[in-house]
């Protein structure tokens, strides 16, 4: 199939690409945002298969991550997926923000498993209640926790809710390996961010 850029594209798409734009520059996120509303090289875009994931922060931000640069069972590290063709770092929204940890793959959940690579997980790095960013780690039990309100997630099991307000999962990113280093195998699994007052949590 065709790059997005060079198949027809109707007005009314424009008109969504460029509401759907807007609602993520504010961290706002749609229940359905896909890579095709937007154009190629557009960091605003989500993660989509084969995007790079990169460093989000520190000496090596914008660096390719391999599964080694991550300790096992340490704490989560930011990333951003990368465009493979134009090497646009999506990081326009905080929504593409994603967290990285490696773990032993005998000690991940069935569905969580099918998800790695090379044992490395990856969630969307918004939390669910309020949108802060998923930045704490429990050492002692290997959960996510969020700084805002304590809610806790199992990033061994799809990340679930295992403490504190958050109403649901961090969104699930799968994973594969392109060149020893990671990749998005699919886009995210799940809803992406929290929900603004009054917003459907079907709709937009
Ligand atoms: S924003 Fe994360 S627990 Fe409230």
């Amino acid at each position: 199939m065709g790059r997005a850029q060079d198949r027809p594209v109707c007005a009314c798409r424009y008109k969504r690409r460029g509401f759907l734009k807007s609602l993520a520059s504010l961290g706002i996120a749609p229940r359905f945002l896909l890579a095709d509303d937007f154009a190629d090289g557009d960091a605003l875009a989500p993660p989509a298969a084969d995007d790079r994931l990169v460093f989000a922060l520190g000496e090596r931000a914008g660096e390719r991550i391999a599964p080694e640069d991550l300790g096992v069972a340490m704490q989560q590290v930011f990333a951003y997926p990368q465009d493979p063709v134009s090497g646009q770092i999506r990081d326009g929204t905080r929504l593409n923000q994603v967290v990285l940890v490696r773990f032993d793959e005998a000690t991940l959940a069935s569905a969580t498993l099918e998800r790695a690579a090379d044992g490395v997980v990856a969630y969307s790095g918004v939390c669910s209640h309020t949108g802060c960013d998923v930045t704490d780690w429990l050492g002692d039990v290997a959960h996510f926790k969020c700084p805002c309100h304590e809610s806790e997630f199992d990033p061994r099991d799809a990340a679930r809710v295992v403490g504190g307000p958050a109403p649901w999962q961090l969104a699930a990113l799968p994973l594969k390996i392109v060149d020893g280093k990671l990749a998005v195998a699919r886009a995210f699994e799940g809803r992406v961010g929290f929900l603004q007052p009054g917003q459907d949590p079907f709709g937009l």
